[in-house]
């Protein structure tokens, strides 16, 4: 099939596009910049556009006789933009290329949503019916484009919605890195409890349900939370790592609530200035906000089946930074 997958040459794109190259497809992958991945991308034999899902021609053109979408764009690390540049590709992208998608007839749209969507959750573990409450505006705007996402299922459209959990593994370029990088180091400042639940989703059992989410008569229609089979406290998290690294780590405890203080102050700061602040509320959440999920659903629909656990995810992932120089061996 041709394929399109937006955000191709990101962490979890890179991993879909290379599986889906493998399976024999013909991909398109859409990226913002040219670069390195972008070249590896190309020897791996895919199609590699540039440009934005903001910009509608394009999109209409990349979309020339596409088969599936797997629309993974968004705006996410990117802290020295306004708020609105995350409107603007998030909601506004992804209306673009639906509606590119929709013309072109497509066979299928997956939308790659957050499982960010429902913020913190009260009462873990959550499934697809826990309240929405995106905490931030990036949840915020991943979640205002699945209304769009419906609107064209409810047009003829064969969509589904996958909310991932906490992504990682080898080719990880931030969260689980700078994790690890503190573990390595000996020692891991823990600011709360460190009961606070976390999620995790190994890359490949995210990309297993990318390709369950292709087939047709799948999930129609549906919004979906992909995750790992368990769920743990992040001291525990920690811990793992520093098992997969063979490092012992000390885990002091220090109180949250002037860390959280801080990172409001420092992003507010930044902001006007384009500077990408060290410290920001997004980041401080990882310390409180609860993140757990009940993944049935999609077990049950999709037949998604995770089938790399955390422990061994973890060694696949300190094995991969060490070996790419991320970490000292
Ligand atoms: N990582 C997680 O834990 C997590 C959890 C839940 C959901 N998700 C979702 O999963 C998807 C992939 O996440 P990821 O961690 O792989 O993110 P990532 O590495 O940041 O990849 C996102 C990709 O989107 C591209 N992109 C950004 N703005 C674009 C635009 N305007 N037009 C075209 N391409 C654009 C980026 O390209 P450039 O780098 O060239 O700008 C990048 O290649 C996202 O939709 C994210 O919201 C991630």
């Amino acid at each position: 099939m041709r394929i399109l997958v937006t955000g191709g040459t990101g962490f979890t794109g890179k991993a879909l596009v290379r599986k889906l190259l493998n399976d024999g497809h013909h991909v398109v992958a859409m990226d913002n910049k040219e670069g390195l991945k972008t070249q590896e991308l190309r020897e791996w034999g895919a199609e590699v556009v540039i440009g934005s899902v903001t910009d509608r021609e394009l999109v209409r053109k990349c979309m020339k006789g596409v088969e599936v979408v797997h629309h993974l764009a968004a705006a996410f690390r990117e802290l020295n933009v306004p708020n609105s540049y995350y409107e603007e590709v998030n909601v506004g992208g992804t209306r673009n290329v639906l509606e590119a998608a929709w013309e072109n007839k497509v066979s299928k749209f997956i939308y790659c949503s957050t499982c960010g969507v429902h913020g913190n959750v009260d009462n873990p573990p959550g499934d697809e019916t826990a309240p929405v409450k995106p905490a931030d505006y990036y949840q915020r705007t991943k979640y205002e484009a699945e209304p769009v996402v419906q609107e064209y299922f409810r047009k003829g459209m064969k969509t589904v919605i996958l909310r991932p959990a906490a992504i990682y593994g080898p080719g990880d370029p931030e969260r689980f890195f700078m994790i690890f990088k503190r573990v390595a180091s000996g020692r891991f400042l823990m600011f709360g409890n460190g009961k606070t639940l976390y999620h995790p989703l190994y890359i490949d059992n995210l990309v297993d349900a990318f390709l369950l989410a292709m087939q047709p008569g799948k999930g129609d229609g549906q919004a979906y939370l992909i995750a790992d089979e368990e769920y743990v406290q992040i001291e525990d998290l920690v811990r793992g790592a520093a098992r997969a690294l063979n490092v012992p780590v000390w885990i002091p405890h220090l109180p949250i609530w002037p860390v959280i203080v801080v990172g409001h102050v420092v992003e507010k700061f930044c902001k006007p200035f384009r500077i990408t602040p060290p410290i920001f509320p997004r980041r401080v959440d990882w310390y409180r906000q609860n993140r757990a999920f009940n993944i049935g659903k999609a077990k049950r629909e999709l037949g998604y089946k995770p089938l790399v656990g955390l422990d061994e995810g973890l060694r696949r992932t300190a094995e991969w930074y060490r070996r790419e120089g991320y970490l000292r061996a």
